[in-house]
């Protein structure tokens, strides 16, 4: 079955976070770099959600795909495969497309998956906040607009979105990264919000966080569209490497951070600052560990044409705020 097309863009708000983030939460979110929050999704929201990444998966045909795979950091380099920066990466930014997790794949045959299909897909992005009703009831809608007020965005943009899929036994680890290297602007502003759609521990690949990390680390790297035209890469950030409220701290590199896993209930909000350190180990339990996650930048904020992402509509990336 095809996603559910988008009718409405507003939910119904729990009245707990209608007004933003209360003063307790803000200097959480301000000293820590991230913020969780239990029952921000209520169970049957959760299950909604549940039914259309089903449905989702269950439209995946790999006989129709190009074995695009999600890989992070320098494993894009250790197989013949294909990897993010294909074409079909590059141009998902408005579409609901299906990245493969690597240990699904044959080394030996890079056609051929070893598990179903459904259980093989590692991530579905990038645009389900547009495209699928029930994940763009719950990113473009009142209560995120009241957190992102409280959080100081003057004009917040979402500009990516995904279900990420900790598949049972292969689900991959995702090496210590800053959300801002792969969504940059000048200065840094990315804001990650991340429902648990399923309860996230140390046995499923939980998130685990560098306390305070994002005061002492500069964003010193940015995922771009590379200089040849085809594919991505690194490059050294040249602009500010810290949001305009952190101006004052160094721009090195810590190198001993301490990670705390936040093991976390399906229905928890988690938000997570674009230069906070944080990390994910690989699934080896039979318990799956999904996730919804997008992404909001502050629109005001110089995003150039260099980054990988890029909007292909005329006003942009989505608002959050009405005009
Ligand atoms: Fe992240």
């Amino acid at each position: 079955m095809a996603p559910t097309p988008v009718q409405s863009l507003e939910a119904a708000p729990p009245a707990s976070l209608k007004d933003g983030l209360s003063p307790p939460q803000l200097e959480a979110f301000e000293e820590e770099g991230y913020l969780c929050i239990p029952d921000a999704l209520d169970p049957s929201t959760v299950r909604t959600l549940l039914d259309e990444t089903r449905n989702m998966l269950n439209s995946f045909d790999p006989s129709q795909h190009p074995m695009t795979q999600f890989v992070t950091g320098d494993d894009q380099s250790d197989r013949n495969a294909k990897h993010v920066g294909d074409e079909y990466f590059l141009t998902s930014g408005d579409k609901i497309r299906y990245f493969l997790e690597p240990d699904a794949v044959s080394p030996s045959q890079p056609n051929t998956l070893l598990k179903p299909p459904h259980l093989s897909v590692n991530k579905i992005g990038h645009a389900l906040h547009d495209l699928s009703q029930p994940f763009a009831q719950i990113s473009i809608n009142k209560r995120n607009a009241a957190i992102a007020r409280s959080l100081g965005l003057r004009d917040p943009r979402v500009l990516q979105s995904m279900v990420i899929l900790k598949q049972p036994e292969i689900g991959g680890a995702v090496p210590p990264h800053q959300d801002s290297t792969f969504l940059y602007t000048d200065p840094p502003s990315a804001v990650g919000f991340w429902y648990a759609l399923e309860d996230a521990t140390k046995g499923n690949g939980g998130l685990s966080f560098a306390k305070g990390s994002h005061k002492r680390n500069g964003v010193s790297k940015r995922f771009v569209r590379s200089s040849s035209g085809a594919g991505i890469e690194f490059e050294d950030v040249a602009g500010s490497r810290f949001p305009e409220n952190l101006k004052d701290n160094p721009t090195k590199h810590q190198q001993d951070e301490k990670y705390e896993m936040a093991e976390v209930k399906a229905g928890t909000l988690v938000l997570i600052h674009g230069n906070v350190l944080h990390k994910s180990e690989k699934n080896t339990s039979g318990k799956s560990r999904f996730v919804y996650t997008f992404h909001m930048i502050e629109g005001t904020n110089k995003y150039d044409g260099k980054n990988w992402l890029q909007p292909t509509r005329k006003d942009g990336f989505s608002k959050l705020f009405e005009d």
